[in-house]
């Protein structure tokens, strides 16, 4: 790590050196932590627009070139050549398995799907309609009342116990909350099939019928995991490794990071992707909605589009938008409305200054929808499935932010710009 310094001058001209860090691609990155101690000042950047909260070796992101890379392989190869299983091991370890690690580490997976029958009894307790996000969260944060024996973060075992159960019922637990909703039946895993199977048949089966995979929509489920798994610094994360930062045991930290996701700026966009399309309803109107996104007095926004980092197309959103025509055709769904009125959104908006000038192109929630819907998954399940992928890449930040030997508890400063002090006053004299 070669460093140089960055010259700071205050406004009474005294100079600070501060160290430069160079990783191995991307910006720079300033180390400002003695600026309060040796200046008494504090930097101030809400949203952390240009913050780096950690050094990290598992994700790269490259907003201008729209470059996307896990553990180095950029994600365009692992869609194509990997599996989700495969990916996760990578993201989780640093590299890709030999085949009998993969072999080991998927039968692991595999034979952890099934829940504690205690917690089954957990979901008679929502009411029918309850969104299954809030399901979801709820049940993955009750997980620390049942497995006290990976509560230690910093026993080795007990953190490869929580990751390889944790990525394993997550699945298990999402389709329960789709089950619950239905009025159907929880349906148990089974060890003979894979990641992605096993998740469409606990979903969909009822135990009046036989139920057969349908080995498209296992492949398109499988490269959505892959495209979800993780994405660096990005909110719901960041909010894993704040939580985690205090020692609170990881399934907390999970659940909190799933209730990040849920937010329609985030995770939550791809669910309100399909609303403002079914809102839109037909070509004629894009015009209308796309004056009423640009519009300043206006907060409504064009779901799906922008990116905090990208500032070109989001390569996980070329890759979903190409399966979305093979996903339809294989499905002889081809004439599917929705997706006609995305593609022509899509045209409208990248041809529209506004949009142009700021950057905002599609982003990765904008065509999974659609893919998810042509799937059969309710609309309400769309946020459930990214936190499915996403788990893998909130484990993995959460192990490495554990393990980091220079870790400390994450505690923001502020601008205060609130009342001076001032002396209380009793009620009767106010
Ligand atoms: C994800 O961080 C990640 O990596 C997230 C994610 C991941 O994998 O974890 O990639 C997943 O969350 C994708 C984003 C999904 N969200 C949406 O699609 C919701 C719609 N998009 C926006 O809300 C917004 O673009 C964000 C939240 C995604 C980004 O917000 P920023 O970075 O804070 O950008 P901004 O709000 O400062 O916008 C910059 C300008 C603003 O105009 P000005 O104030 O400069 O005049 O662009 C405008 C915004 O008003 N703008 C939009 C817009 N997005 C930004 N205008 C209309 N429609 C939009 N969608």
């Amino acid at each position: 790590m070669n460093k140089e310094v960055f010259t700071l001058t205050s406004p009474d001209g005294n100079t600070m050196e501060l160290p430069v860090r160079t990783g191995t691609a991307g910006p720079d990155v300033v180390e400002i932590g003695r600026l309060y101690a040796e200046q008494g000042v504090f930097t101030y950047d809400p949203g952390f627009v240009s913050t780096g909260s950690c050094d990290s070796e598992i994700t790269f992101i490259d907003g201008n070139e729209g470059v996307l890379m896990y553990r180095g392989y950029p994600v365009e190869q692992l869609a194509k050549h990997s599996n989700f299983v495969e990916v996760a091991h990578l993201l989780l370890y640093g590299e890709l398995p030999s085949a009998d690690e993969l072999a080991g580490f998927e039968t692991s997976i595999t034979r952890h799907s099934m829940l504690n029958e205690g917690m089954l009894r957990f979901f008679n307790g929502f009411r029918y309609d309850a969104h299954p996000m809030a399901v979801v969260s709820a049940v993955v944060g009750s997980m620390s009342a049942y497995y006290h024996d990976t509560m230690d973060v910093n026993n080795a075992e007990a953190r490869d116990v929580f990751t390889h159960r944790i990525i394993a019922k997550l699945p298990t637990i999402a389709a329960a909350a789709h089950k619950l909703t239905a009025g159907q039946p929880f349906i148990y895993p089974r060890n003979d099939l894979n990641y992605a199977e096993n998740f469409l048949r606990m979903l969909f089966a009822v135990p009046a019928e036989e139920y057969e995979i349908d080995e498209v929509a296992a492949k398109a489920l499988d490269l959505l995991f892959i495209l979800h798994a993780d994405h660096e610094q990005n909110c719901s994360t960041s909010t894993v490794r704040m939580a985690g930062s205090s020692g609170a045991n990881p399934y907390s930290a999970i659940a909190a990071g799933i209730s990040a996701l849920w937010g329609p700026a985030h995770g939550g966009a791809n669910e309100a992707v399909l609303r403002m399309l079914k809102e839109i309803g037909n070509a004629k109107n894009i015009p209308k909605y796309v004056e009423k996104a640009k519009d300043k007095d206006d907060p409504y926004r064009l779901m799906g589009f922008g990116h905090r980092v990208y500032k070109n197309f989001d390569p996980r959103a070329t890759i979903i938008r190409e399966m979305c025509h093979k996903v339809l055709e294989k499905m002889g769904r081809t004439d599917s409305p929705l997706f006609e009125l995305a593609l022509e959104l899509e045209q409208v908006a990248l041809q529209d200054d506004y949009f142009v000038e700021k950057n905002l192109y599609p982003n990765v929630d904008f065509y999974s929808g659609i893919i998810y819907r042509a799937l059969g998954i309710p609309t309400s399940m769309f946020t459930v499935m990214f936190a499915i992928g996403r788990t893998v890449g909130w484990v993995a930040h959460w192990r490495e932010m554990i393990t980091d030997p220079h870790g400390r508890i994450s505690r923001p400063r502020q601008l205060y710009s609130g009342p001076a002090k001032r002396d209380y006053v009793a009620v009767e004299k106010r």
